[in-house]
């Protein structure tokens, strides 16, 4: 695991922003696993600045996103889909043909067959964007007795419900979600997990410094060869 510690989510944002840039210039038609969250937003915020600015273009990039609510309209305005044309895919020239979205209204079985083909098929996720859950989550695996596999649909904690029901002022906050399982993260080759904020100080110190479990499901990330880890000084202040 790399370590590195910004002064803000700002900066953040500019230091993962440049390394996806530069790689999609590369790789004109790499494969880029997203998170939704606040965490993300000023990375996606710098890719749409370098995109206006001429300097990349995503029209051949393909995306998967992590998660997606159970039981919500795809077109609901708090869905994760909604989330990423808001804050990403409207903003820039991503082909929607090339999205990638993991159906939260789907038969479990079948749905997590069809993304890990999808997956598969595009040839693997080159950089994986991840947050973390203040209990450690990463997507939606919460913290339980084994490390999952492919995408699943998993029953969300109190924690995770108090925290993201801030966003839910029409209806209530589902109670399940379809997730991409540990094991299905793992396989990306490159990985930038971003926390920000005080809140996620003790899964931040769980996820660097404790022992790999699937009760802090981001502690699998150190047995990853190419994990980084962008903190603000909040996040990391009891490193
Ligand atoms: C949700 C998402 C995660 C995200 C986490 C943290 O639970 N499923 O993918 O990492 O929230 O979100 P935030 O970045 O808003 O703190």
């Amino acid at each position: 695991m790399e370590v590195r510690v910004f002064r803000n989510a700002e900066e953040i944002g500019q230091y993962a922003s440049k390394i996806i840039c530069d790689y999609v210039n590369a790789n004109p038609s790499c494969v880029l696993g997203l998170a939704t969250g606040a965490s993300p937003v000023p990375t996606y915020s710098a890719m749409i600045a370098e995109y206006e600015a001429g300097r990349v273009s995503f029209k051949n990039v393909r995306t998967f996103n992590l998660d997606e609510y159970c039981d919500l309209p795809k077109e609901h305005k708090n869905s994760y889909y909604s989330f990423m044309v808001e804050n990403l895919f409207s903003k820039t020239d991503i082909n929607m043909d090339n999205v990638g979205f993991l159906d939260g209204n789907a038969s479990e079985e079948s749905e997590s067959k069809r993304y890990a083909q999808a997956i598969k098929a595009a040839g693997g996720i080159d950089i994986q964007i991840l947050g973390i859950g203040r209990n450690g989550h990463i997507a939606f695996n919460e913290p339980s007795d084994e490390f999952t596999d492919e995408a699943w649909k998993v029953k969300l904690t109190d924690s995770t419900i108090e925290a993201n029901s801030i966003y839910f002022d029409d209806i209530p906050m589902p109670r399940y979600a379809m997730t991409m399982g540990i094991c299905s993260i793992m396989r990306a080759k490159k990985i930038i997990l971003i926390a920000t904020g005080d809140s996620k100080a003790q899964a931040v110190r769980d996820m660097i410094n404790g022992e790999v479990t699937p009760h802090c499901p981001a502690s699998v990330l150190q047995r990853h060869g190419d994990a980084l880890i962008l903190l603000d000084e909040a996040a990391a202040s009891l490193l």
